[in-house]
């Protein structure tokens, strides 16, 4: 069960490692966090979809539009692998996608970061 108040913390803790990753790499249309930390990394899932990402991502052309990282944890430590991407749409916010695994991708990419719309059965779940 994840509280509202721990949504805040994970927003802010996302929100944390995206400011230092576009510091380091500004040139980039959208990012992509995978976190790799604790309960997201227990399994094959983190590798598989950073594998997933890179393969996608170059088929799409993307490679050199869209930064992918795995990053320490984002602050949500259920319902792993939890992913953040930055923007959304045209707003200055990001989304954090939980239970992503190596199939939900495809789904990211074309929905997210093609089309603009958010995948709306992935986003985290908030419960107070
Ligand atoms: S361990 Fe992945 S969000 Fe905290």
């Amino acid at each position: 069960m994840i509280s509202s108040q721990r949504f805040e913390n994970a927003k802010v803790k996302s929100f944390t490692r995206l400011v230092n990753i576009q510091t380091q790499h500004p040139n980039y249309e959208h990012y992509i966090l995978v976190c790799q930390s604790g309960k997201c990394n227990n399994g094959e899932n983190v590798p598989s979809v950073l594998e997933e990402l890179k393969k996608q991502l170059e088929e799409k052309n993307l490679i050199d539009k869209v930064f992918f990282s795995a990053v320490p944890c984002l602050g949500i430590c259920s319902d792993a692998v939890n992913i953040y991407v930055y923007p959304t749409s045209k707003s200055n916010t990001g989304t954090i996608y939980s239970t992503v695994n190596p199939n939900d991708i495809t789904t990211i990419l074309q929905e997210h970061i093609e089309n603009g719309n958010i995948v709306e059965e992935l986003l985290t779940k908030i419960v107070d």
